[in-house]
C-alpha cells in the first residue's frame, strides 16, 4: 500500500484532475441511472466505483467515457468538455467493457493486430507493442489461440492489454475481475499498479471489497447516488456506526433479535463471530448489546476496526441480515 501514499496530494485546479464532473444526471425514461455525481479524479490515481448491481456504475462510466449523453450536468475528461468534444478524447482514453467485447474467432494475436489498427499504429509499432503487450501480460504463450478458448483470467489479460495499446492517459475498467480468482486477481491489480505508476489514471468498477480498499480513493453508488466518496481509510475512521463483534453460541437466533433493535443497522454472522453494526450516537454499544434478553453474561462482545464493508453497510443504510452478502472477500451485489 505504500505505492499509495504519495498520491492524493489535494488539488483545487480542474486540470489537475484527469476527470471532473458536476452534476452528472442520467435518466431512462422515469429512472435515474445516475442521480447528481460530483466527482473529481485526481490524475495518476486509481479510483472506485463501488456499488451493487443496478447502482449506475456502468452508465456513469458510459458517460464519463462519452459514449451516453447524460440528460444534465458537465462533464471535462482530460481538459475535454463532454459530450461537444468527444471525438478529440478517443486516442487518449481506454475502456475494457463489463463484457468481454473482442472477437471469439480470432487468435489472441489478431485482436491484438486488429485494435492496433484502429488506433492508427504503424506496422512497426504495432509489431513492438504487441510483442511487450504479449510479454507484460503474461500471453506470449497464448498469442495463436482463438480467444474463445482461453479461460477467464486470460481473457481479462487480453481485454486489459487491448484497451492500453495506444497508451490512454485515462483508462475504464468495468468490473474488470468479474470472471477471475483470487490470485489472478492480485496481479491483475498489479499490472494495474504499474500502469498508475507509468502515469495512467484509471476508474475502475467493482463488487469486491478487496479491490475497494486497493483503490486511492473511491466512490460508493447507490442506485444512481454517491453515498461516499474518500480514501478508503478515511471512509473507515468516519463512518457513522460502531461495530459490535460478539462471540457466542446460537449466533442465528441473537443476529434475529439484535436486529429488531433500533440502534442497530445490520448484523452478519462471519464464521464464529457475529458483527454488529450499531448506531455512532449510542454511547455504549457493547453495554446496549449486553443488556439484551438473548445475550448471557458467559458471551463475548468486543468493540472491534470497521472494514470498507461497514462503511458500505452504514453510508447505504442497508440493514443486511444475510450472511452470504457480507463476506469481506466476497461481493455485495
Ligand atoms: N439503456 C438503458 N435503458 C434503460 N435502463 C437502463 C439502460 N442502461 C441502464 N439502465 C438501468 O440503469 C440502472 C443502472 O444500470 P447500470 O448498468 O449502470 O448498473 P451497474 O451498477 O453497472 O450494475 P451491474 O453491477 O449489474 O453491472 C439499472 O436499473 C439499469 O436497468
Ligand atoms: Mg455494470
Amino acid at each position: 500500500m505504500s505505492r499509495l501514499n504519495n498520491k492524493l496530494s489535494g488539488t483545487d485546479n480542474v486540470n489537475d484532475y484527469a476527470i471532473s464532473a458536476t452534476q452528472l444526471t442520467r435518466n431512462f425514461s422515469n429512472l435515474t441511472a445516475v442521480s447528481a455525481l460530483d466527482l473529481q479524479v485526481e490524475k495518476q490515481t486509481i479510483y472506485g466505483f463501488l456499488g451493487p448491481n443496478g447502482s449506475g456504475k456502468t452508465t456513469a462510466i458510459r458517460l464519463l467515457t462519452g459514449l451516453l449523453k447524460p440528460s444534465s450536468g458537465e462533464v471535462n475528461i482530460l481538459g475535454c468538455n463532454l459530450p461537444k468534444e468527444a471525438q478529440n478524447l478517443r486516442m487518449k482514453i481506454g475502456y475494457m467493457t463489463q463484457k468481454f467485447s473482442l472477437y471469439d474467432d480470432l487468435t489472441v494475436k489478431e485482436n491484438l493486430q486488429f485494435v492496433s489498427k484502429i488506433y492508427g499504429l504503424t506496422p512497426n509499432e504495432q509489431k513492438a507493442r504487441l510483442s511487450e503487450l504479449l510479454s507484460v501480460h503474461q500471453l506470449t504463450q497464448q498469442s495463436n489461440q482463438f480467444a474463445d478458448s482461453m479461460s477467464g483470467g486470460q481473457k481479462q489479460r487480453l481485454a486489459l492489454a487491448a484497451s492500453v495499446i495506444h497508451k490512454p492517459k485515462l483508462l475504464f475498467l468495468d468490473e474488470p475481475t468479474s470472471a477471475v480468482d483470487p490470485q489472478n486477481r492480485r496481479e491483475f491489480w498489479e499490472q494495474l499498479f504499474d500502469l498508475c505508476d507509468q502515469g495512467t489514471t484509471i476508474l475502475v468498477s467493482t463488487h469486491y471489497m478487496d479491490e475497494a480498499e486497493r483503490c486511492h480513493k473511491l466512490a460508493i453508488l447507490e442506485n444512481g447516488i454517491k453515498r461516499a466518496d474518500d480514501t478508503p481509510q478515511n471512509l473507515m475512521d468516519n463512518m457513522a456506526a460502531q461495530i459490535v463483534e460478539i462471540g457466542a453460541k446460537d449466533l442465528r437466533h441473537i443476529k434475529d433479535q439484535l436486529i429488531q433493535l433500533p440502534q442497530v443497522v445490520s448484523a452478519a454472522q462471519l464464521g464464529t463471530h457475529l458483527r454488529v453494526l450499531v448506531n455512532k450516537a449510542e454511547d455504549d454499544p457493547v453495554a446496549l448489546l449486553q443488556q439484551q434478553p438473548c445475550l448471557h453474561t458467559s458471551d463475548k462482545l468486543a468493540l472491534v476496526r470497521p472494514s470498507l464493508e461497514d462503511v458500505f453497510v452504514s453510508c447505504t443504510n442497508q440493514k443486511i441480515t444475510d450472511d452470504s452478502s457480507t463476506t469481506s472477500q466476497g461481493g455485495i451485489g
